[in-house]
């Protein structure tokens, strides 16, 4: 059956949400706030309803033309390219506020900061399926892989290892590029026996990691040439990362006593920020410390290789926090109230944990002084927000 509906908001996954004549909240993904719809309901919830968007009967000046053909036919990498470069910002901050009021419980917090960056062709890491041979993405309304013949947001030498690139015999590839190296490395899952790619890439097996292999690739950020393996995380791009380096720095400021990175990857933020104390970098995967050992070789930065939850506290100025999209939780905002410093900066790339950690960081004695939105990843509704929390009087 078809209803038609008026978009009023939008849940932290991008979708629109509306209210069906009964009053009863349905999630529409691929409408936009203000705009009449019609839908067919597809998933029925006590509480909820998912509707798939059938015809925009009115819609919203931010809408344009997706101009990807991969999203026209069901690519699910990218959910927001219905809406203008401004109107994604805007759906985003809107994202942000209701995770910090509705599930933060601020009544109060200072404005957000946007941050804008270039919308095409910048991500340098791309996780991707493999359907026959082809890599592509899952599809938008199921967990079947679509192989795709392009994609915008890819860095262009990335893009032409995923339309290129034959990958028989893997599951699942992950694909790195330091853009401003030209260094590329492709991570085959379970094995890369039968993959064939260009000559210049680094081609390696998930079971050759798994054995003991070492594989790594270069990019260049904040005038730094940084190692990344195969495996250690690394920000979506070079500007992206020096974009989000830079606020953290800002937040972070002067300072010369001790300051804690909490789960700080490769060491992007304790080799960038101006800090002149003691730094401690409290990292777990294996290959992103041993990256870090060799990126920080040259500032007097001490590494932990362990995980957060078994770091214990030491006494800090300053806090700084970047965890994976499950967020801080109470256990982590004890350990950071317990160093006694009096400001933390947290990077959040998740509005619901987000909301959740900056509620249990108030609870915890620190007042919110400071919101970024660094739009890290274009055209899809994936948030990147920094806070700065200083210690309550
Ligand atoms: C979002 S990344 C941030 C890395 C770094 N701050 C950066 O900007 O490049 C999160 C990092 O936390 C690490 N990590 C995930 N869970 C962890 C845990 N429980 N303890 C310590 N590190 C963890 C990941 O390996 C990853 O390097």
């Amino acid at each position: 059956m078809v209803i038609e509906l008026v978009v009023h908001g939008v849940s932290s996954d991008g979708a629109g949400v509306g209210r069906d004549a009964d009053g009863r909240v349905v999630f529409v993904p691929g409408a936009l706030v203000d705009e009449r719809v019609a839908v067919t309901v597809v998933e029925e919830k006590k509480r909820h309803a998912v509707g798939q968007l059938v015809q925009v009967l009115e819609p919203s000046p931010d809408r344009v033309d997706p101009t990807c053909a991969e999203v026209e036919r069901g690519c699910g990498g990218c959910d927001l390219r219905h809406a203008s470069i401004d109107g994604q910002l805007r759906m985003k901050e809107r994202i942000v506020l209701d995770a910090l009021e509705r599930i933060g419980r601020l009544s109060e917090h200072p404005a957000p900061t946007l941050v804008p960056l270039d919308p095409d062709g910048y991500r340098t890491t791309a996780r991707c399926v493999v359907v026959h041979g082809h890599a592509g993405y899952r599809h938008r309304r199921s967990a079947e892989g679509l192989a795709v013949a392009a994609c915008p947001v890819l860095h262009p030498g990335l893009e032409e290892l995923l339309v290129d690139g034959d990958f028989s015999g893997v599951r699942e590839v992950t694909l790195r590029l330091g853009a401003r190296t030209g260094e590329r490395l492709v991570l085959a899952d379970p094995t890369a026996a039968a993959v064939d790619v260009a000559q210049d890439v680094v081609l390696v097996g998930a079971d050759e990691l798994e054995a003991g292999r070492r594989a790594w690739y270069h990019e260049e950020v904040a005038g730094r040439r940084w190692r990344i393996s195969a495996r250690s995380f690394f920000q979506a791009s070079p500007e992206g990362a020096e974009a989000l380096a830079s606020v953290v720095g800002a937040m972070v400021g002067a300072g010369d006593g001790p300051l804690v990175d909490l789960y700080g990857g490769v060491g992007l933020f304790a080799g960038t920020i101006g800090w002149a104390g003691p730094i401690t970098l409290v990292e777990r995967a294996a290959s992103a410390v041993a990256d870090a050992r060799v990126n920080l070789a040259d500032r007097s930065v001490k590494i932990l290789a362990s995980p957060v939850e078994r770091w214990k506290p030491s006494s800090a100025d300053v806090v700084v926090a970047d965890p994976a999209r499950a967020g801080l939780g109470r256990r982590n905002v004890e350990q950071i109230a317990a160093t006694g410093c009096a400001v933390a900066v947290l990077v959040s790339c998740d509005a619901g944990a987000l909301g959740r950690d900056v509620g249990l960081m108030v609870q915890a004695g620190f007042d919110l002084d400071a919101i970024t939105l660094v739009d890290l990843f274009p055209q899809t509704s994936r948030v990147e927000v920094v806070t700065r929390f200083v210690r309550g009087a």
